[in-house]
């Protein structure tokens, strides 16, 4: 039975993964969800775990060392997966800062508060403490490897070149993980995910604000050319490949995750206005993301060879998918838009 630390547990991938462990593991003893509630946390996407037995919700910050120490003692957790991060690309390029000390430091607090609860000393790999299903597993990005010209794909083995703050805060932290296991013989793994797509994704991101400005017939701003290329991965996919790598990943070893579904941004908004029956016309090109990624694409025979792993959703049937769940959850999208999400924590938990 695993006892699990999820970070980040509110935001987009790391609900849909909460929902999904519990839904599909019969494993889990516990998951404790440690998130900050930023902007981007949201526990109204968690209403459906929220009286589990097996879960529970703890709001604090992955940099307070006191915080992550406490919690490791009094819930002794054998698996750590950590997506709590600044997500987004555009927020790195207006305040870097924050970028860094939440994505760096707050993997190294957890890092050190890992190894010390599972007493792993320097050079002992895998020490006398190691027990089956230690696990620490840092959910990072294509991102860190950079960006393509019209041919190629990323492998794990591909040099990281990151081009954002966002990118570079990433990287950092992967490499910050690698350290941790080659220094200390931390249980780690790495896994690198395309862009995800799916419910719960928060209206800044370009699929679920494309959909919500085309419903509301405001412009949908295209930056740059829009032929930029993304690989998209539904986000449920990702999730099984996380429990996958959790499952049989081999310790110390990257995994890229990725479909080999790549869309340029102008398909993407394309198809979201056909779908919608709205017109082409609402499409504004604007200027563009300053070092604006051209092309990613993953390369996923690792994971699908070595692990079995494979997606199951088309992007067809995804994609329509998740522009009618974003149609049926008008309600979830207003109240992140008008801001009434934020009260929500107040609400259910002002009296624990
Ligand atoms: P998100 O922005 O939707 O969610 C991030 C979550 O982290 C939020 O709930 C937020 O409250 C929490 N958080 C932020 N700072 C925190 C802190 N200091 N302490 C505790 N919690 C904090 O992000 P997402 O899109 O769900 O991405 C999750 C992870 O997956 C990130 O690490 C991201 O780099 C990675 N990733 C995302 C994608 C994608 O397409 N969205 C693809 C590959 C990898
Ligand atoms: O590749 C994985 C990454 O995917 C994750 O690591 C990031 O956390 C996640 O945010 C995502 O990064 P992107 O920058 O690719 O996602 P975003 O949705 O911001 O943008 C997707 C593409 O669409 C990108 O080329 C920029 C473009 N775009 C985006 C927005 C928000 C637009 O043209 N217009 C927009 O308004």
């Amino acid at each position: 039975m695993k006892r699990v630390l999820v970070t980040g547990g509110a935001g987009f991938i790391g609900s849909n993964f909460v929902q999904y462990m519990l839904s599909n593991k019969e494993n889990i003893e516990l998951l404790v969800n440690l998130d900050a509630l930023t902007y981007a946390g949201n526990l109204e996407n968690l209403t459906e775990v929220q009286n589990d037995k097996r879960y529970k919700f703890v709001k604090g910050d992955i940099r307070d060392k006191e915080l992550v120490e406490k919690l490791f003692c009094e819930y002794d957790f054998d698996t750590v997966v950590h997506f709590a991060a600044e997500s987004h690309v555009d927020r790195s390029i207006e305040e870097p800062e924050l970028f860094l000390t939440t994505n760096i430091v707050g993997t190294q607090t957890l890092l050190d508060a890992a190894k010390r609860h599972w007493k792993i000393q320097p050079n002992d790999k895998y020490s006398c403490d190691y027990r089956d299903g230690v696990k620490y597993l840092q959910v990072s990005t294509d991102e860190v490897y950079g960006a393509l010209g019209e041919t190629g794909m990323f492998t794990e083995t591909t040099p990281l070149s990151p081009n954002s703050p966002y990118s570079a805060s990433k990287a950092s932290a992967d490499l910050i993980v690698r350290a941790y296991h080659e220094t200390y013989g931390m249980p780690v793994n790495i896994t690198r995910c395309s862009n995800n797509y799916g419910p719960y994704q928060f209206p800044e991101k370009l699929i679920p604000l494309m959909i919500h400005n085309a419903r509301n017939d405001k412009a949908l701003p295209v930056y740059g050319d829009g032929m930029q290329i993304r690989d998209w991965l539904h986000v449920s996919d990702h999730c099984a490949a996380i429990a996958t790598v959790l499952e049989k990943g081999k310790i110390g070893e990257v995994y890229n995750i990725g479909g080999n579904n790549e869309k340029a941004n102008i398909e993407i908004v394309r198809l979201i206005l056909a779908e919608l029956g709205k017109p082409e016309s609402l499409i504004t090109y604007v200027k563009d993301r300053p070092g604006h990624d051209r092309r990613y694409a993953i390369d996923n025979t690792k994971i699908t060879t070595e692990l079995g792993w494979a997606p199951v959703y088309t992007f067809e049937q995804g994609i329509k998918e998740t522009i009618n769940w974003y149609l049926d959850n008008v309600e979830w999208v207003e109240r992140i838009t008008t801001g009434d999400y934020l009260n929500y924590y107040t609400k259910m938990y002002e009296n624990i």
